[in-house]
Order: structure tokens, then C-alpha cells, then sequence
């Protein structure tokens, strides 16, 4: 882009050129923060700039905020503005004025925050509002410290203007779209947590667990990040059928009997038919995962005693992950197995319970499973569960709880 410095004026020709590169690459990226990486890196080209930050607005909050990149650029870390305040930042997202500071460190509206975090130590600065296209702003575009040195001049501020428009309705999309999408995680994760809170000590991370290790699965099976992601998203609901289930058979504090694990199994058809005609992606896998996960490789599983490859490989995936994690926690019915112990027994069940290929997956991923296992004490006494209290409400997985867990899927999401 170096002909923009080889004169104050681009000609048309050179300005379309460049917005329809800018175009071109912000428009292939749904995914908020992948898009905001890009359009600053495409900014910092454009303009040959030091830097170049967006904020966004957060209006519940009251705020702006900004994932920076710190050091070498691979840490992200966030930071907040309150929107009412007197920064530079916070001025043009109020005003949707332009704030242009030929020197930065002497000018009050300027904090130094920032820099005080990246090491980076801004000179000149400009900033300039974000805003959709029915003019409402939604952040702020700054960039700061020409590579010559000079001042930021009107030619740059209506480049920036010019590409914070052209990014506007990007942005805008891809907000929605995660909002959309973080809404739907937080439906199947509170889902499933009505299904697991009665029988599990530790909802959160039995759900986070066996997520996890799902995930770790389908990567080492050589699954893209795509669909592995739709894999550990959808796992969570692999038991739901379990709300079905009368609380004599699921909190039984011992062994069932033939006819009440007989009625157990049917765990697996109540949450087929929970899920039954999914539209979307997500919920399709769970689908699959909550009426075949207690199917074994061999056939001799349920419901329907499909064997081998007949069984969904999301299926023979989950089917790992929750036995494993079911053996390492304690029930009403058993007590907890050491980590080593419950290892062992998915490998002795290759080609038994288990796909030999996830359970060849598994042995790749234990180091990992391992050290996510670490603080589990291990063989603990089972405290006996207090039916009238666990079914009363929510109350082993509060909705602090849940919404830790939560936390934690979503920031997995984003990697
Ligand atoms: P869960 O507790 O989540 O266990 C899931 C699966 O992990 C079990 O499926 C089983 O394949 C494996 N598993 C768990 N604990 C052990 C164990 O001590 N030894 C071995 N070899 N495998 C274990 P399964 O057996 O089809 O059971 C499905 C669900 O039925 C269990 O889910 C649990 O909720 C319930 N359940 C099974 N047996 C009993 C029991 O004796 N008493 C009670 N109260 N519930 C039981
Ligand atoms: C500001 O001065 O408003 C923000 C400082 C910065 O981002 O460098
Ligand atoms: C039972 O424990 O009653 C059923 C046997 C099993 O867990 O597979
Ligand atoms: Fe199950």
C-alpha cells in the first residue's frame, strides 16, 4: 500500500483497490474477534500505522472494550473503558466525533492505560467513530504512530472513516451471529445441567469434563476444529434423557435391580425423543449421542444393540469420554476410581465397549486427560445425596455454577 505515501491524494483507481481488498478480506469472517484481528491488521497496513485498537461498545455494561494483543501479539488481553468517561476513546464513542492528538502524552483526553499494559508508547493518535449503517455508533477505530512520523492528517482521517464504515455492517453480523450463538450454547448447557444436577456431585465438571475430553477426541481422530467444536458443544446433552427418569432409579443409593435398570436404559430413548428432527448442527450430534451413547462396539449394548460402525462415530466418541469420566466420579452407586485405574479399564475394553480406534485416540490424548483429572480427589466416601433437597430446585448447580461452566465453553469456543 505504499502509494498512498507517495502523495497526500490516492487516486480513485488506488482507493477502490484498497477497499475492495479491505472488502474482500473482512467480509469472509463471521467469527467477532477472528474479523476485529483482521480488520486491525488490515488497518495497520493500510495506514502503516504502529498500531491500530477497536473498541466495541457493550451497552449493558456501560463500557467500551478491546482485546489487545500484548508482547509478541499471541496474548489477548481485554480491556475496558466506561463509556461516560473522559478519554479519547470514550469522547468519540459518545460524541461520534473524530478525535485527532498530534501528541498524545500531552494531551488530557489521552490515558496512558494502554500503554502501560503493551509496552508501546503512543506518539501521535487517531480515532474515529464505528457506526452501522443506520449511523448509530458502535465503537471505536484508533490507530496510532505513523511509521514516518508524521502527524495523522485529514487524508487519514477519512481512510479511517472510510474503512470504519465499510467494516461497520461486518462487525454488526458477526455480533449478532455470536450473540446468537452464545445464547444457544447457554440453552444446551442449562439443559443439560436440569439433566445431570440430580445424580452427579459435581455438575460442572462432570458437563466440562466430558466435553473436553470429546473435543480432545475428535482432534486426535483427526476431525477439523469445526466439527470437534460441534462435537464438545453437543455432548453436554448426552444424558438428558435422564429427566425421565424417577428419582427411586436414578438416586438409588445401590445396585438396580434387572427391571430397574431395564427402565435406566430407557434413558437413551427419552432423550432420542427430546431431540428427535433437530435442525441445527448442535443438536443433530446430540441427538445421536443421547440415544447411542450406551451402545458398545461389540453389540451388546443399548438401545438397540447396533455394533461397529453402525453405531454414529459421535456416539462411540461420547461413549468414551462419559465412561471414563463416570468411572473417575463418584455416584450414589460407587465410589470414584483412581484416574490410572479408569484408564486402564477403556483400554482393556477396545473392541469390546470401545471403537479401538477412539480408545488408540484416548491413549494420545491421556497425558492431557491426566492433568485435567489432577485435582480430582480421588476415592472419596460418597456423601449420600438428600433426595428431598437435589429435586427441590438447583440446588447442586447454581447459577453461578452454571454460568462458570458456561464461561468456560465459550472461551474454549473462541480458540
Ligand atoms: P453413569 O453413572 O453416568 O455411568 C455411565 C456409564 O459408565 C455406565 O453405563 C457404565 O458403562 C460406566 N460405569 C459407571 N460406573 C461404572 C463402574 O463402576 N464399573 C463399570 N464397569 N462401568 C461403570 P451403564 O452401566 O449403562 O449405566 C447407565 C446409567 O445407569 C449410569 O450412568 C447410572 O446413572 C445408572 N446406573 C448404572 N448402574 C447403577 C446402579 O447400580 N445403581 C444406580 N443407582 N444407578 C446405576
Ligand atoms: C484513550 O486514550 O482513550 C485510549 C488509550 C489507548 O488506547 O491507547
Ligand atoms: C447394574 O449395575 O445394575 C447394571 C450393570 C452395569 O452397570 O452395566
Ligand atoms: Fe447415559
Amino acid at each position: 500500500m505504499q502509494f498512498y505515501h507517495e502523495g497526500n491524494k490516492l487516486t480513485a483507481e488506488q482507493k477502490l483497490n484498497l477497499l475492495v481488498e479491505f472488502g474482500t478480506r473482512v467480509s469472509g469472517e463471521i467469527r467477532l474477534e477472528k474479523l476485529l484481528d483482521i480488520i486491525a491488521q488490515q488497518i495497520t497496513t493500510i495506514l502503516d500505522v504502529g498500531r491500530c485498537t477497536i473498541y466495541l461498545k457493550d451497552i449493558e455494561k456501560n463500557e467500551l472494550w478491546s482485546k489487545i494483543a500484548q508482547g509478541r501479539g499471541l496474548e489477548h488481553t481485554e480491556i475496558r473503558v466506561p463509556l461516560d468517561g473522559n478519554n479519547v476513546v470514550s469522547i468519540v464513542a459518545r460524541t461520534g466525533e473524530i478525535i485527532n492528538l498530534p501528541n498524545a502524552y500531552e494531551d488530557p483526553r489521552f490515558s496512558m492505560d494502554v500503554d502501560m499494559v503493551t509496552d508501546f508508547r503512543t506518539h501521535t493518535m487517531l480515532a474515529v467513530p464505528l457506526k452501522n449503517n443506520a449511523n448509530k455508533v458502535l465503537g471505536v477505530f484508533q490507530v496510532a504512530n505513523k511509521a514516518d512520523g508524521a502527524i495523522f492528517d485529514k487524508n487519514d482521517e477519512g481512510i479511517l472513516t472510510l474503512l470504519a464504515t465499510l467494516a461497520g455492517s461486518s462487525i454488526e453480523i458477526a455480533k449478532l451471529y455470536q450473540d446468537v450463538r452464545v445464547s444457544q450454547l447457554e440453552t444446551i448447557y442449562r439443559l443439560a445441567v436440569t439433566a445431570e444436577y440430580r445424580d452427579q456431585q459435581d455438575t460442572r465438571s462432570h458437563l466440562k469434563n466430558i466435553s473436553i475430553i470429546s473435543y480432545l477426541l475428535a482432534r486426535a481422530l483427526g476431525m477439523s476444529a469445526k466439527d470437534s467444536e460441534l462435537i464438545k458443544n453437543a455432548s453436554p446433552l448426552h444424558d438428558i434423557g435422564k429427566v425421565a427418569l424417577a428419582d427411586h432409579i436414578l438416586l438409588k443409593p445401590g445396585k438396580l435391580t434387572a427391571e430397574e435398570f431395564e427402565i435406566m436404559k430407557s434413558h437413551t430413548i427419552y432423550g432420542g425423543r427430546i431431540l428427535e428432527g433437530a435442525h441445527s448442527k448442535v443438536l443433530k450430534i446430540a441427538h445421536k449421542m443421547s440415544l447411542y451413547h450406551h451402545e458398545k462396539w461389540n453389540g451388546s449394548g443399548y438401545p438397540h444393540g447396533l455394533k461397529g460402525e453402525d453405531i454414529p462415530l459421535e456416539a462411540r466418541i461420547i461413549t468414551v469420554a462419559d465412561v471414563f469420566d463416570a468411572l473417575c466420579q463418584s455416584r450414589v452407586y460407587k465410589q470414584a476410581w483412581k484416574t490410572d485405574e479408569a484408564y486402564g479399564y477403556i483400554l482393556s475394553e477396545a473392541g469390546e465397549s470401545f471403537d479401538p480406534r477412539i480408545v488408540a485416540a484416548f491413549k494420545k490424548i491421556y497425558p492431557s486427560v491426566r492433568k485435567l483429572y489432577a485435582h480430582i480427589a480421588v476415592n472419596q466416601p460418597h456423601t449420600p445425596v438428600d433426595t428431598a433437597e437435589t429435586t427441590t430446585g438447583l440446588n447442586s448447580a447454581d447459577s453461578t455454577e452454571t454460568d462458570e461452566m458456561f464461561k468456560h465453553l465459550i472461551e474454549n469456543d473462541k480458540n
